[in-house]
């Protein structure tokens, strides 16, 4: 295990703050560099397998005493990153830190080289991300600057949509919104289409999706649709840091699923809760992301022919509202 490289003086909030911000980077940017080399190969398991083992292998290099709340599953059906694994380079020393993490968002986005695929994290103090369990999420998104509760679960597609165009002082038809390209989505699109809305759909990779509706240049005004559960955490994480607004409902499918949820600690009473952003990400979270394949968020790892690769990363975070764009430029060896 390589050396912690952070001072253990630095107490837990000053290392979430401060430290970790930009440690956070390097961790997405050696897991989507690792999977960007089998961009367009067709090998979903290869590329998920090699960002996985790149940002296990970043964490240690990090002084936290950190734990995966949200990873690659459980630990009998994941080798690494699975959920309860420490990471970190200072177990029982350093600052206690939960993450959720997927080191490749969008497996089969990277294999067809499709756009949008990211290694994504979100850190926080301990007990602050909802560990979510691997089930679905009803998930409804606006970017900021709308009034608080403007959209809900509660309300129908149409009431949404125009919920948000008359604060926007626009026509539903003129709202555009980003969905999921799934058939489970046929009534949303059927009711956006009787609006008139402009529908943006992606074949993967709703976190990036769920962001999209906070940057004004992707022209996405919602986000809606039923995704990974822990992705809807992730993507929490990102609007508890730039602002919007967020709502989650988790989507059980069989028993099998709840069992899951009540291991985690989700209590039977919450199986239907509207989850809002401080209840999916609260406190002091950090949010990074490196772009695999070039999208709305980010530009992909990108290799030249002078022996260089560039990355470009975001991190963000709650206390403050930094948004940090970070582009890197590291040799291929
Ligand atoms: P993977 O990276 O695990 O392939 O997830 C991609 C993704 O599109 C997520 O962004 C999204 O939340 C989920 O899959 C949707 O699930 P499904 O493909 O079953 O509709």
């Amino acid at each position: 295990m390589n050396k912690p490289k952070v001072s253990p003086k630095v107490s837990a909030s000053q290392t979430l703050d401060r430290v970790l911000v930009l440690e956070m980077v390097r961790v997405t940017e050696k897991a989507a560099v690792a999977a960007s080399k089998l961009i367009g190969r067709g090998d979903e398991k290869a590329a998920d397998a090699a960002a996985v083992e790149a940002m296990r292998r970043a964490f240690d290099e990090l002084y936290m005493d950190g734990t995966v709340v949200i990873g690659e599953g459980e630990r009998d059906e994941a080798p690494m990153l699975y959920i309860g694994e420490k990471v970190g380079g200072a177990p029982g020393k350093g600052p206690k830190i939960d993450i959720a993490l997927d080191p490749l968002e969008g497996t089969t986005i990277t294999a067809k080289a499709g756009p949008n695929s990211l290694a994504v994290l979100a850190a926080a103090e301990e007990g602050c991300l909802l560990n979510a369990p691997d089930t679905y999420m009803d998930k409804l998104a606006v970017g900021p600057g709308y009034p608080e509760g403007i959209i809900s679960l509660e309300k129908s597609v149409t009431e949404n949509v125009t919920a948000v165009a008359e604060a926007k002082g626009v026509a539903p038809a003129d709202i555009i919104v980003c969905v999921l390209d799934r058939p489970r989505h046929g009534a949303i699109i059927d009711e956006l289409r009787g609006l008139g809305c402009g529908i943006h759909l992606i074949p993967d990779g709703d976190v990036a999706g769920v962001i999209a509706v906070t940057d004004e240049d992707t022209t996405i005004d919602m986000y809606m649709g039923q995704g990974g559960a822990p992705e809807g955490v992730l993507a929490a994480a990102a609007l508890r840091c730039v602002g919007g607004q967020f709502n989650g409902r988790l989507v059980f499918r069989n028993d099998d699923e709840k069992a899951r949820a009540r291991k985690w600690g989700i209590a039977d009473k919450d199986f239907d809760r509207i989850y809002t952003l401080d209840e999916l990400a609260s406190g002091d979270c950090i949010f990074a992301a490196t772009g695999v394949t070039s999208g709305s968020l980010l530009d992909g790892v990108k290799r030249r022919r002078n022996g260089t690769m560039t990355t470009e990363s975001v991190v963000m975070r709650a206390s403050s509202g930094t948004v940090r764009w970070v582009k890197g430029e590291h040799r291929i060896g």
